[in-house]
């Protein structure tokens, strides 16, 4: 994974509490399982392995039980395994099942609901969200029988399918098949253990700098990294959401399920958001947009002896403002706003006008004095304010818990509202 990445795979309380039964099916990648069966402990999950017979021929039982302090299932009739007596009981339990990998003969097995070994029986018990995560030779990916077998499962409203990477797989072809990366999984996994309310809802979040260029090597910006942006979108997708990302330059990693509109100046924001609001339900304006460009843009670079002293701006679109008076607003609009106040009064005194000023339904004001309390991944803190007059203080926390208050905020605001309105 990207080190850039803010993945919250190492998050010790991600799975905190949670029962995970982690299925390993016999392919190449089963090694990769203990990795996925480490990290799920390291989030917090309470893990117990069940394999296929095939995959005990790649990876001995024995290092699930060490890795994960739980007896591992191999097989469905022996009358002395813990595991073997107990699996209804577990399939009952579990919050979650990981299958990683999914050969195709397994995924063929749960396709026809077999219930021939521990997992496939376990499967056919349990009532909670199944994630499989197929890996096998690309030719076999491609089969028309695979596909279908794919089909017949991902029709089960419990089942999702995690598609496979693309890459050099184990048996040299270049093709889809690789299974993805553990901390992925994790990600993915998590993902379905999150209240989906705001599933279907297509939820438009804006994050990063824009740049106001001079001439082609000079600009105007700020120290935003999009950080916060990020999260916000992980945690909307999380909860169902179906996410565009209008992102400026950053050497951020966006999280994988969300579309990604790139953007360098405060214009190309302006109407991509434009673009973007017109069949959104929710917008969230955490982009830190330059207040003023420059009135020309020098082709060639400007050598120090050319350069005039001063530098003829003009403002930009206040792109929140227009969204929020234009007939195309989206029902819920959550407005950020970066102060440098030092006193909690004047900093809500800054943040209210701002939120009546804007026209937004929601505002999140917090104090930027201190670089690591705004900009950049670090810890942040702030004040929800909402347009009824409640204020919430949130933080200080790290921007992955930040984001996943104010989109918990946005998701029950929004629902409120589209229930009062029907
Ligand atoms: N914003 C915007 N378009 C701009 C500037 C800001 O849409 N040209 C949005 C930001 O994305 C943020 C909110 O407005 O959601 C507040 O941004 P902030 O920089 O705090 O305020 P400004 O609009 O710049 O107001 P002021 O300069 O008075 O503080």
């Amino acid at each position: 994974m990207d080190p850039t990445s803010t993945s919250t795979s190492n998050d010790k309380s991600l799975f905190a509490g949670r029962t995970v039964v982690l299925g390993v099916s016999g392919g190449i990648a089963a090694y990769k399982a203990c990795e996925v069966a480490r990290l799920l402990l390291r989030a917090g999950a309470d893990v117990h392995v069940m394999m296929t017979n095939a995959a005990t021929q790649f990876v001995q039982p024995l290092t699930f039980q060490a890795l994960t302090g739980n007896p591992v299932g191999t097989s469905l009739l022996d009358g002395s395994s813990p595991v073997a007596m107990a699996h209804t009981e577990l399939g009952l339990k579990a919050d979650l099942v990981i299958v990683a990998p999914t050969t195709a003969d397994t995924l063929a097995r749960f396709a026809q609901g077999r219930g021939d070994d521990i997992l496939a029986t376990t499967l056919l018990v349990t009532h909670c969200p199944v994630l499989l995560c197929p890996a096998m030779n690309t030719n076999m990916w491609n089969n028309a029988a695979v596909q279908e077998n794919l089909d017949t499962v991902a029709r089960q409203e419990r089942f999702t399918i995690m598609e496979p990477g693309s890459g050099e797989l184990a048996c040299g072809v270049i093709g889809p098949g690789r299974l993805p990366e553990p901390e992925d999984i994790i990600e993915y996994a998590h993902t379905l253990l999150r209240p989906q309310d705001l599933k279907g809802q297509r939820v438009v979040i804006t994050g990063g700098p824009t740049r106001e260029y001079i001439d082609p090597v000079r600009f105007i910006s700020n120290p935003a990294t999009g950080s916060l942006a990020i999260e916000l979108a992980r945690c909307a997708a999380f909860r169902g959401a179906n996410v565009e990302l209008i992102l400026g330059p950053t050497h951020l990693q966006p999280p994988l399920n969300v579309k990604v509109t790139n953007i360098v100046t405060a214009e190309e924001m302006h109407e991509a958001v434009m673009k973007a609001a017109k069949d959104a339900n929710i917008v969230c304006m955490s982009a830190a947009v330059a207040d003023w460009t420059p009135q020309e843009t020098k082709a060639q670079k400007e050598h120090k002896s050319g350069v005039e002293k001063s530098l003829q701006l003009s403002r930009t679109t206040d792109i929140l403002a227009e969204l929020c008076s234009s007939p195309q607003k989206p029902a819920l609009v959550l407005g950020f706003a970066a102060e440098t106040h030092e006193s909690d009064k004047e900093l809500t005194e800054a943040g209210k006008d701002k939120l009546f000023r804007k026209g937004c339904d929601l505002l999140f004001v917090n104090q930027v004095f201190r670089t690591e309390k705004g900009f950049g991944p670090g810890a942040s803190q702030g004040l929800l304010l909402s347009v009824d007059g409640k204020e919430v203080t949130v933080g200080p926390a790290s921007k992955a818990d930040i984001a996943d208050s104010l989109i918990e905020a946005v998701a029950v605001h929004y629902n409120q509202r589209t229930a009062r309105a029907s």
